[in-house]
């Protein structure tokens, strides 16, 4: 599907209270934050940013730490800020923008919750610059998003083919590109059964590599 039809088809979606509906009734971060209980031990003290955090649904399932999410939506922003402000700071921005480099230095964890399949490979590259600068060298970057893999689900390929972000990889391409910024990769996916079944690829990236 072209960018500009897919753009139009899911304007609504950039409507803080109808993306929160479509995530309640797709279950979409129950299994992020199954992943996250699982696989991700957070300390209290620890400095955690949310990269397109949308409208703050992290915290939801995050246990207390330090957090910063920053997001381009002003409309998500402003959501999260009204229902999360007390848990953390929000900025409106991306990767270029100066504030958020400020604002997110000495990270120990990067999140990239279902992102980078929203953005050109330019602006993936400048979240996954900016997450393996930011961070610490003991830093994690935690990635979450869907992939093709030769194991897809049928109706799962179509609704993948047909979502919102209009950038969704292989696995393959995914792990390639992750390997670029960071040198070890713990790779976990998983197959969610929502009413559709899309193949999810999550990632704990270490060791930043050296510029
Ligand atoms: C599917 S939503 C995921 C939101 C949130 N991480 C969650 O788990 O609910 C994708 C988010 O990426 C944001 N986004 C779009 N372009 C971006 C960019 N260049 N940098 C950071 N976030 C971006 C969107 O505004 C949107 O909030």
């Amino acid at each position: 599907m072209a960018k500009a039809s897919r753009d139009t088809l899911y304007a609504p979606l950039r409507l803080p209270r109808v993306y929160n509906l479509l995530q309640s009734l797709t279950g979409g971060s129950r299994d992020r934050a199954d992943f996250v209980k699982r696989h991700v031990l957070f300390r209290s003290d620890e400095k955690v940013v949310d990269a397109g955090c949308g409208t703050g649904s992290a915290l939801e399932f995050l246990p207390p730490v330090k957090y910063v999410g920053f997001d381009p939506n002003s409309g998500y922003i402003h959501a999260a800020q009204s229902r999360y402000g007390s848990r953390g700071q929000f900025l409106c921005g991306d990767a270029d923008s100066s504030e958020v480099w400020e604002l997110v230095q000495s990270a120990d964890t990067f999140l990239s919750f279902g992102v980078l399949h929203h953005l050109t490979d330019s602006q993936i590259r400048k979240i996954l610059s900016l997450a393996q600068r930011c961070l610490r060298q003991s830093g994690r970057f935690i990635f979450y998003e869907p992939c093709f893999s030769a194991r897809d689900d049928v109706l799962g390929r179509i609704c993948m083919n047909l979502d919102r972000g209009g950038n969704i990889k292989t696995d393959q391409a995914w792990r390639a590109l992750l390997s670029e910024y960071f040198a070890t990769l713990e790779e976990h996916i998983r197959r969610p059964v929502y009413w559709f079944r899309y193949t999810i690829q999550a990632f704990i990236c270490r060791d930043p590599r050296q510029l």
